[in-house]
């Protein structure tokens, strides 16, 4: 397989999708490492994390599977993933479709899947609450087809809801993005104790293992102060790339595309395709743990320099 290809994603809006592949393979995990993306306060850049990370794993030759939580479905657009009028996450979580057929490919790249939302999933909330284990519908559903993946990633929306709660319930680790804005760390008291009790009461596997900050600016007092902060709670789970605001960023979804492929040498690109081989060096296997990691992002390093700005 080549480095780098251009492809042809044939797409419904017939564009033109350009992947490229990593040079370098990202390492993969012993089994299936399922994140939930959660944090109830809304743009924060859960599913912009959630999606450019899943892709930027994906280039690096990992198998990889969103499932788009929230009813916004927001994921699914930016994946460029029909989801309006189809069987989606919903009829999954009500027993009316098997996981298997919802699952769709993400145009251009070889091993990214979407479970769409679509509009009934807000229904969710409400039709889930007199279900049989109803917080265990996603965790059950999942048995099925983790196998055929590294990386599951559950985007959430912004509530600490039944959705959230399948989510968490159904995953291993939690990956928790935060706004390095002023706030930012309010509400993630709720978040944690959500976290604590889901622990607690229904899976007792999960882990809070990572935290992304999201809309970094290196130049402001306020987004390196909220950095200083979240380093200092969390020294362990923070991973110390931050995600740069970046205009790019943005732009993207309204192209049905990741930034990994819309500009995937803009700033914001680098600096997720850092997070996500630094996820995946932090979750290979034990026994390799030992050599050397030679972490290289392998499209361009960035280096943050000490006040924040990009080198
Ligand atoms: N690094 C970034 N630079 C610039 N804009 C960004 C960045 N990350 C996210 N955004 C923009 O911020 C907005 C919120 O991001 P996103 O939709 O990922 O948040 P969210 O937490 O999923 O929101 P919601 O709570 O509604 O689900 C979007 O318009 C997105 O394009
Ligand atoms: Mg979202």
């Amino acid at each position: 397989m080549a480095d780098s290809r251009e492809t042809n994603a044939g797409n419904s809006n017939n564009k033109v999708v350009g992947v490229r592949r990593l040079k370098e393979a990202m390492a993969k995990p012993a089994s299936t490492r399922i994140f939930t993306v959660a944090n109830q306060k809304g743009g924060v850049g859960k599913t912009t994390t959630t999606v450019n990370i899943a892709a930027a794993l994906s280039m690096g030759g990992l198998r990889v599977l969103v499932i788009d939580l929230d009813p916004q479905g927001n994921a699914s657009t930016a994946l460029g993933v029909p989801h309006r009028d189809i069987a989606g996450i919903y009829d999954v979580l009500m027993g009316d479709q098997p996981i298997t057929a919802v699952v769709q490919k993400v145009a251009g790249f070889p091993s990214l899947d979407c479970i769409p939302s679509n509009s009934s999933l807000a229904n969710a909330e409400v039709n889930l609450v007199s279900m049989v284990a109803r917080e265990l519908r996603l965790k059950e559903a999942l048995v099925e087809i983790s196998p055929n993946y590294d990386y599951i990633f559950i985007d959430c929306p912004p509530s600490l809801g039944l959705l959230t709660i399948n989510a968490l319930a159904a995953a291993r680790e939690l990956l928790i993005p935060i706004q390095t804005e002023y706030y930012a760390l309010e509400g993630l008291s709720q978040l944690l104790e959500t976290y604590g009790i889901v622990k607690k009461r229904l899976n007792a596997n999960l882990d809070l293992s990572t935290i992304v900050l999201t809309m970094f600016d290196g130049r402001t007092r306020l987004s390196n102060d909220v950095a200083a902060n979240v380093r200092s709670h969390f020294p362990k789970e923070l991973i110390d790339i931050p995600i740069p605001r970046a205009v790019r960023v943005s732009e993207a979804p309204s192209y049905s595309q990741t930034v990994m492929t819309y500009d995937p040498l803009s700033p914001g690109a680098i600096a997720y395709m850092q997070v996500a081989r630094e996820i995946a060096e932090r979750g290979k296997p034990k026994e390799e743990a030992n050599f050397d990691s030679n972490f290289d992002s392998n499209v361009v390093n960035i280096n943050y320099k000490r006040d924040g700005e990009i080198a």
